[in-house]
């Protein structure tokens, strides 16, 4: 299955509503990208957010940048519609731009360099080659000290780890949805976790691949800034 599935209204619904404000650890992951932006060598006057979904980490690196606007892409009309209604309050500072992001002419969409560029489970959807690429397009709109953070659902080493991964997510998307009072178990959650749509159109690599390519760009300062099994935040300065 495509990523062609982020399109569809349900599929987009269900993340927003479920998944996107239960991911583990998801405050310290905001927490790691705005450190890591904040030691940028030069100002972030101007971001771009790719696959920004409802607009959620564009809208967290503008409050923390309040000198600086925001273009956040995405191709799925309700995710669009929801970021329009997230950035809303940032005004002019922020804009909402159709692109699809598998297709290397998505550029033609945005104008200018930024200073940063972020994305948040979104370039996963990619087919590996189209990583690299995009990854390369990325280098070409940042100016020189501009930075890249990635946040994103990388491949775990074994399909024990895998497992791993897939039974702490199961546990911990179970813990709340038990504190909202639904009567479900982890063993439920686990087959509804491992049987969502959107599943399918996960493309995970292994994120030391992933700094590699950035490294094999010319993106310097390249880490893996944090990481939670298949949950990692990773980038790199040009
Ligand atoms: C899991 S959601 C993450 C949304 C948001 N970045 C966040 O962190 O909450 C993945 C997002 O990537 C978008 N996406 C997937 N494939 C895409 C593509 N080819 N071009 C543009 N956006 C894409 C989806 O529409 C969706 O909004």
């Amino acid at each position: 299955m495509s990523s062609e599935v982020w399109k569809d209204h349900g599929v987009a619904t269900a993340f927003l509503n479920e998944r996107s404000r239960l991911i583990p650890d998801r405050p310290r992951q905001m927490e790691v990208i705005l450190r890591v932006l904040r030691s940028a060598p030069r100002p972030i006057r101007r971001v771009l957010d790719l696959g920004a979904g409802d607009g959620f980490l564009l809208a967290s690196v503008l409050e923390a940048n309040p000198q600086a606007s925001g273009v956040a892409v995405d191709f799925s009309p309700p995710m669009l519609e929801q970021a329009r209604v997230t950035l809303a309050p940032f005004g002019p500072r922020a804009s909402v731009v159709e692109a699809d992001l598998a297709d290397p002419s998505w550029k033609r969409a945005i104008e200018g360099s930024f200073d940063a560029v972020v994305s948040g489970y979104a370039i996963h959807h990619l087919i590996d080659p189209r990583k690299r690429s995009l990854y390369e397009e990325i280098f070409d709109l940042l100016p020189e000290g501009g930075m890249f953070v990635n946040c994103e659902h990388v491949a775990s080493s074994t399909p024990g780890i895998q497992r791993m991964f897939e039974e702490a997510m199961s546990e911990h998307l179970c813990e709340r949805r038990r504190e909202r009072g639904e009567d479900i178990t982890p063993e439920q959650v686990y087959r509804e976790y491992i049987a969502r749509p959107d599943r399918a159109a996960n493309i995970l690599v292994p994120v030391e691949d992933q700094c590699r390519w950035l490294r094999e760009i010319g993106f310097r300062e390249v880490d893996c800034f944090w990481k939670f099994f298949e949950l990692a935040v990773f980038g790199g300065t040009r």
